[in-house]
């Protein structure tokens, strides 16, 4: 039986997306893959009145089952509502779909909006594939995501050995052609918290610490200009944050030259064209900070509850940080 996400209470990403672009301001794309981070998310969502996308991996998919997710997503509305969040704007996304039969199956199971991840794929490939699936989930209001351009990165469901960049002469016939909703690009985004290898880095003489090269924004800058108020998404945009690094590496941990996106560089990214930012790696590295720090403290626990709620809170903590004070979202979603 198909369900359309309308009658789950989500949106698709057309409006809001718009909205993003005129307002230079980028929407939160956080994947989910347990329950405690879907509250984090939603918590951080209703309480700065941010729109919010839940993003669902391969991987997630695995860990987690793609029904219980989907009913998770459709709970988090119910919840947020809960929170006091009376017109909540949540996205339920299918992250880097890569099959026409995936996008299809998320589409009828309720999802708002799909990814079709043809960007390994040859040039007409990645056309004829990702406007398949723009023809079927635009029947159904769903918005679709396709991605030109290939991000360096080892993930565990997304992996590449070398960066390309996108092409700006290539946007507008792929736009055009798929017809696609938003569009992933690359400039220097990577999947994972080793986005950039020390050789790609010059080190802080005054910290020692790495400093990865910037983004290419003569790349978006150049996209922008073939394709006007056209919304863009930048996948692989976790900072990284050094004090879970260090937090981590203290209690046991052992993450080496982690290193991501400078928040900088991602402020001037959503002010731009840019209206999609994805954040997975910060989550993870919250989550896994504060629970060795815990273990560390309390030896004797061993209730989950009382190693998750930490946890929780400081996912809820970063979420915020992301919305005020690197996407601007907050209060777009009144
Ligand atoms: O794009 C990659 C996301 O971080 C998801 O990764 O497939 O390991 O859940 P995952
Ligand atoms: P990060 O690994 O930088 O969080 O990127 C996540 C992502 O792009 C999900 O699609
Ligand atoms: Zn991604």
């Amino acid at each position: 039986m198909k369900v359309s996400f309308k009658d789950l209470g989500l949106v698709n990403t057309r409006e809001m997306f718009a909205k993003a672009v005129k307002g230079g301001y980028a929407i939160p794309a956080f994947n989910f893959n347990n329950m405690e981070q879907l509250q984090a998310i939603i918590q951080a969502a209703a309480e700065t009145k941010s729109p919010v996308i839940l993003q669902v991996s391969k991987g997630a998919r695995n860990y987690a089952n793609q029904t219980l997710l989907r009913y998770m997503a459709q709970g988090a509305v119910e919840y947020a509502k809960e929170l006091g969040w009376k017109k909540p704007q949540i996205v339920l996304h299918l992250d880097h779909g890569d099959s026409y039969e995936l996008c299809k199956s998320c589409v009828d199971f309720g999802f708002s909006s799909v990814m079709i991840d043809g960007s390994a794929l040859p040039y007409d490939e990645n056309v004829a594939l990702s406007r398949k699936v723009v023809n079927y989930a635009h029947k159904y209001d769903v918005t679709v995501e396709a991605e030109l351009g290939v991000l360096a990165g080892v993930e565990d469901e997304v992996s590449s050995e070398a960066s390309h960049y996108t092409k700006p002469e290539d946007v507008i016939d792929f736009v055009k052609k798929t017809k696609c909703d938003s569009l992933a690009i690359s400039i220097g985004t990577s999947h994972g918290a080793y986005k950039f290898k020390p050789e790609q880095c010059t080190r802080d003489p005054k910290t020692g610490k790495l400093v990865p090269p910037p983004l290419a924004f003569d790349v978006l800058k150049a996209i922008e200009k073939k394709l006007p108020g056209f919304p863009i998404v930048l996948h692989g945009s976790s900072s990284v944050p050094q004090e879970y690094v260090d937090i981590i590496n203290a209690h046991g941990g052992k993450l080496p030259d982690a290193i991501g996106i400078p928040e900088e560089q991602l402020r001037k990214a959503a002010k731009s064209a840019v209206c999609k930012i994805n954040i997975d790696s910060d989550s993870r590295l919250a989550m896994t900070a504060a629970i060795r720090q815990h273990f560390d403290e309390f030896p004797g626990h061993f209730d989950p509850r009382q190693y998750l709620k930490p946890a929780r809170e400081e996912m809820k903590k970063m979420y915020i940080h992301k919305i005020i004070n690197v996407l601007g979202s907050n209060g777009k979603a009144r």
